[in-house]
């Protein structure tokens, strides 16, 4: 019977110094730019937006906040930042704000867990005053700098709906001619015709003065995502 070689390994390379393996180089990516996604898939994105100082916003923050949900969800929604608790999880909407939106949703019976969730920007923008940290929003250049990624999210996703939650997710959307309180709760058509609609922000909501123009927010603010449910 014929013996089978068995393949050799060619003997490990070893490091001249102490015989361990030569440390890894950590991707260095200098200040205004990004790493490049190694493939087309939506978690080399996330690897590379980890990454990202095309813009100030990373040094102060504590992390990249990249969008979740699955990858081939049919609804995509985009809010304007990571917010403090954000932040520190690294997950958008699970803060005060997430927890409006998530209220909401129940309500119409729907669950966020089918949901693409993420911002048109990914880094917290604050403000310290002592131990807060108040939520400053993002300037124009800020947002642009941030676009690639959302974009980037829209074309790996490829979602039928996209909901904007909130005047600056509208405005990176829907283009800036678009104007949220007089189009809010109205279908709309994105370039390659995926449907879109935007609503307030659920920390308008929040931001309300007194229970009455609370409770009036917050139904508004179902009213239009409850186009979701014929959607
Ligand atoms: N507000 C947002 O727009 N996004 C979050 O993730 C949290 C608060």
């Amino acid at each position: 019977m014929a013996t089978r070689k068995t393949p050799t390994r060619p003997p490990a390379k070893r490091s001249p110094r102490s015989g361990a393996s030569p440390p890894r180089r950590p991707r260095t990516v200098p200040d205004g730019s990004a790493p490049e996604p190694v493939d087309d898939s939506l978690a080399a994105l996330r690897d590379a937006a980890a990454g990202c100082k095309r813009c100030p916003l990373w040094k102060p923050a504590t992390q990249t906040v990249f969008g979740e949900g699955p990858a081939k969800a049919r609804v995509l929604v985009v809010g304007e930042q990571p917010g403090d608790q954000e932040d520190l999880a690294g997950r958008p909407f699970v803060g005060p704000a997430g927890q409006m939106f998530d209220r909401a949703l129940e309500e119409l019976g729907i669950d966020r867990s089918r949901f693409y969730v993420t911002n048109a920007v990914k880094h917290f923008k604050f403000e310290r005053r002592g131990k807060v940290r108040l939520h400053r929003s993002p300037n124009p250049a800020e947002q642009a700098a941030c676009r690639i990624w959302l974009e980037g999210e829209l074309s790996r996703i490829k979602p039928d709906i996209v909901v904007c939650l909130g005047a600056i997710a509208a405005r990176n959307v829907l283009g800036s001619k678009f104007r949220l309180m007089a189009q809010r709760g109205t279908w709309q058509a994105l370039p390659d015709g995926t449907r879109a609609f935007a609503t307030v922000h659920p920390s308008f909501i929040l931001r309300q003065r007194d229970a009455t123009s609370r409770h009036a927010a917050y139904r508004g603010f179902v009213a239009d995502l409850a186009l979701l449910l014929d959607a």
